[in-house]
């Protein structure tokens, strides 16, 4: 297993899905995790869980206001020192045909899964330049790729992720920080769950696999792009996705 003992990953949305996956995998080998949500009562639970192998702390922040990111990542400097590995993770769904979505609609989605992850990783990176280690994940999603109906907001901020990722990964790649994206497919959570059981199965028959994936999917390789032996690999996007986009 990858050797990542004593680090500590910033990662936003660890309260449920994926980011709660990552959480329970970097906690399991040792990695100091402080995750950031919403709501405070999901993390506290977490704080006090043993899946998390007492290495987890959680922050409660709206990471689409930089002021408040820019408190919560100091607060988090001072329980732990530094912050070797950010998962930019939180994201929203607002889904409408674009005739009928609202600049409202447009503005939340873009604000948390876009700005967050600026604002994240803007506060990051100092702290990282001078401790010369970082890795930055970004979990975007194949719809950034693909396209999607109803999803014009969603997809435009997780296309404008595989961006911002090459772009720092261009600006960071010579001082030993690396900045991949992660592109799940389908992956059974909250997310997912409240998706008709028509467009499931429709989903479902666009998936070489025929399944939807599962968190724990997304974690295994959050934890590869976080270990020494990926030290080689960024400004890349890589699907986890059980086959839907082959390249
Ligand atoms: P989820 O809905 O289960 O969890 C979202 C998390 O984000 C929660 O912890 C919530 O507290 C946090 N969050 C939301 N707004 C926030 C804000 N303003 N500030 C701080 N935290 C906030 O989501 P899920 O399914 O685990 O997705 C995680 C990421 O993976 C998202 O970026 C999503 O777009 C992406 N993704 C998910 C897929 C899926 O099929 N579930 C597929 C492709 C990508």
């Amino acid at each position: 297993m990858f050797d990542l003992k004593g680090k500590t990953a910033l990662i936003t949305g660890a309260s449920r899905g994926i980011g709660r996956a990552i959480s329970e995998a970097y906690c399991e080998i040792g990695i100091h995790v402080a995750g950031i949500a919403r709501d405070i009562t999901p993390i506290k639970d977490m704080e006090n869980s043993q899946s998390y192998s007492g290495n987890f702390k959680g922050y409660t922040c709206d990471i689409s206001v930089g002021k408040n990111v820019k408190e919560t990542i100091s607060e988090v400097l001072k329980d732990f020192g530094q912050i070797d590995i950010l998962i930019n993770n939180a994201g929203i769904t607002r889904d409408t045909l674009l005739v009928r979505m609202s600049e409202k609609q447009w503005d939340e989605v873009l604000a948390i899964n876009l700005k967050g992850a600026f604002n994240c990783t803007r506060n990051i990176v100092r702290p990282m330049l001078k401790n010369k280690f970082g890795r930055i994940i970004n979990i975007g999603s194949v719809v950034g790729i693909m396209g999607n109906t109803g999803q014009a907001n969603y997809v435009a901020s997780k296309a404008g992720l595989i961006g911002l990722t090459k772009s720092t990964a261009q600006e960071l790649a010579k001082r030993n920080i690396t900045v991949n994206c992660i592109a799940p497919g389908f992956i059974n959570t909250d997310m997912t769950e409240k998706l008709s059981e028509d467009i499931k199965d429709q989903m479902k028959k666009s998936i070489p696999m025929n399944r939807f994936g599962s968190p724990q999917d997304v974690a295994s390789l959050a934890l590869f792009l976080a270990s020494d032996e990926a030290g080689y690999i960024t400004g890349q996007t890589i699907t986890v996705d059980g086959g839907m986009i082959m390249n």
